[in-house]
């Protein structure tokens, strides 16, 4: 009921002197049934005002007019009671949602700006591990978000695509007799253990790592051969990933990947030269940030291969260039910290005037038991972590079997179990704040009950299913569907709870793009879903005569839901 309780403060807090959060942090429900549906107590205004709290009250609610959504104000016994025009509320709400359609909770802050969002970015010949879910799908929802919020978003996915490690992996796959002939049947899963297999083959022979250095270093100046291994190598990674992107139904504007900054990296050489700023340190050139309190930015390598940030600095720069951006958001994990502040500080010494709209946006790891029960990061490079697709596979049949015994007979079950994963998975993520460290167990992220994303997904198959009940699916709902409307059958406290949640949508949407966090969205969708669970159970919406209004309720909590749903993107499904 955050809406009422803000009206509330947004009269009181003047009259007052109080902040509007002190106000709506002592506003309670009132002690007796017809006493209204808001008290604001006056006893701890009683010291500040010298006056009885009785009083208080009197001289208030003879003041204030009623905020907007309340028919009058009463004083009874030091506390002030606040009375809501429900039928006038919920006639403001759904109009408003009806008028709307899919734009209800659009807003224009982001008008004619542009924001580039880098997430998932991972790094090629690797495949995906469970814990690249969380950091694409947080981006993925940004970018909905931010969408939402009026701006145009450009989705970037700078795989990780150049340096040394593909001179490892070219070497290891010369060395396992593979060739041009090869490249065809290539698949990730090969490419990964070769790469996984090279710190194991450089111990038995330490020359291997000097061997992968000079094959990076031929590649980098063009060998025809080399250029073509690393090409399907890219594309064998790439057709991988868009497979599990697609499952996820995340999109990326461009896969402009760490190598296509390749031949500007000379030119931010000499731009860091031209400001004086790079120094010679032990044969290598770097940056020193010790001013700052940062280790110094290495730029270049001893033997003139260079570095992440390198072309991290090539790729901020060409992004303002080619995209103005107003904000540039790097949705990398909080391990990357350092890296980002350097590369940030970096871009100010080099006197770029934007590098405030460079933003980090970390969040917490993913963490996994471990074979002795403690809880522990998951790591790709030993194979110890769980690789996304079998995760995906593994709640899919969990979900398929549950649905057997369910719902033997529903028609596409493969295809909805799947997008029931999905929604499981990228849930128990994203409810969590973005900066805590989660911890994923299995039968919290694919329980049906509470906190969990097939709950949530549960509550807008109900509504759907009883729209499909009365052939009002597919209907383009319109302001003529409002005329006759009695909005007095909105008064009961299931209907008008959910009517209040509603209300909120537009709100959150801009709180979720303020904290650059799908969390408080996630909550959002779990809270609707609590009330829509709540009204389905109390308020019987077919055969009643409140039947054309409660159709006009469920459709208008059909869409908010989907909406929210799709921004944090869990799909909405329609029936399960
Ligand atoms: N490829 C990197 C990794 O897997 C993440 C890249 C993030 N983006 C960036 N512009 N540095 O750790």
């Amino acid at each position: 009921m955050t809406t009422f309780k803000r009206n509330i403060a947004s009269v009181v807090a003047p009259a007052t002197g109080l902040t509007e959060e002190a106000v709506e942090s002592v506003i309670t429900l009132p002690q007796h049934e017809g006493q209204g549906d808001f008290s604001f107590p006056c006893f701890p205004l009683a010291k500040t005002l010298r006056q009885a709290p009785a009083a208080i009250a009197i001289d208030l609610a003879k003041r204030l007019q009623p905020p907007p959504g309340f028919v009058k104000i009463e004083a009874l016994n030091g506390y002030l009671n606040f009375f809501v025009d429900k039928s006038d509320f919920a006639s403001q709400v759904i109009s408003e949602i009806i008028q709307n359609g899919p734009a209800y909770g659009n807003n224009a802050q982001g008008t004619g700006k542009i924001i580039a969002i880098d997430f998932s970015s991972p790094n090629m010949g690797k495949e995906l591990a469970f814990h690249h879910l969380r950091g694409t799908m947080i981006g993925n929802s940004l970018s909905r978000i931010y969408h939402k919020n009026g701006y145009k978003v450009e989705r970037i996915n700078h795989l990780g695509d150049w340096g040394t490690s593909y001179g490892k992996l070219i070497v290891m796959f010369l060395r396992a007799g593979l060739g041009e002939a090869d490249l065809p049947t290539l698949t990730l899963e090969r490419l990964n253990a070769l790469y996984r297999d090279f710190d194991a083959a450089s111990k038995q022979n330490p020359g291997l790592e000097d061997e992968a250095r000079q094959a990076f270093a031929k590649l980098e100046s063009n060998d025809a051969f080399y250029r073509i291994l690393w090409a399907s190598f890219r594309e064998v990674t790439l057709h991988e990933l868009r497979r599990l992107y697609a499952i996820l139904n995340v999109e990326f504007d461009a896969y402009v990947g760490e190598a296509f900054f390749a031949d500007r990296l000379e030119s931010v050489l000499e731009l860091l030269k031209s400001k004086n700023l790079l120094r010679e340190s032990q044969g290598a050139e770097v940056v020193d940030l010790e001013a700052f309190g940062m280790p110094p930015a290495l730029i270049r390598k001893t033997d003139g291969s260079t570095l992440y940030i390198t072309r991290d600095l090539a790729a901020a720069l060409y992004r303002r260039e080619h995209y103005g951006f107003e904000h540039c958001f790097y949705v990398v994990d909080n391990g990357q910290s350092l890296h980002f502040q350097q590369l940030f500080k970096v871009l100010e010494l080099l006197g770029m005037d934007w590098h405030g709209r460079c933003e980090h946006i970390p969040f917490g790891l993913v963490l996994i038991k471990s074979e002795d029960g403690g809880w522990e990061k998951g790591k790709t490079r030993t194979g110890q972590s769980s690789l996304l697709k079998d995760v995906l596979e593994a709640a899919r049949d969990k979900i398929l079997g549950i649905m057997a015994e369910k719902n033997p007979d529903l028609a596409g079950s493969h295809e909805i179990a799947t997008r029931i994963a999905v929604g499981a998975l990228v849930f128990s993520e994203l409810k969590n704040r973005r900066l805590n460290d989660i911890r994923f167990e299995w039968d919290q992220a694919l329980s049906f009950e509470g906190d969990s994303g097939p709950y949530v997904q549960n509550a807008h198959v109900r509504l759907c299913s009883i729209l499909r009940k009365t052939g009002l699916d597919r209907k383009a709902w319109t302001v003529a569907d409002l005329n006759g409307i009695r909005w007095e059958i909105f008064t009961d406290s299931s209907s008008l709870a959910l009517v209040d949640l509603l209300a909120q949508y537009p709100d959150k949407v801009v709180t979720a793009s303020l904290s650059r966090d799908p969390c408080p969205l996630a909550q959002y969708a779990l809270s609707v879903a609590d009330a829509v669970h709540r009204f389905i159970h109390d308020c019987r919406v077919l055969g009643v005569p409140e039947e054309r209004e409660r159709l006009l309720l469920v459709h208008a909590a059909k869409s908010v839901l989907g909406s929210a749903l799709e921004l944090i993107g869990v799909p909405a499904i329609e029936s399960m």
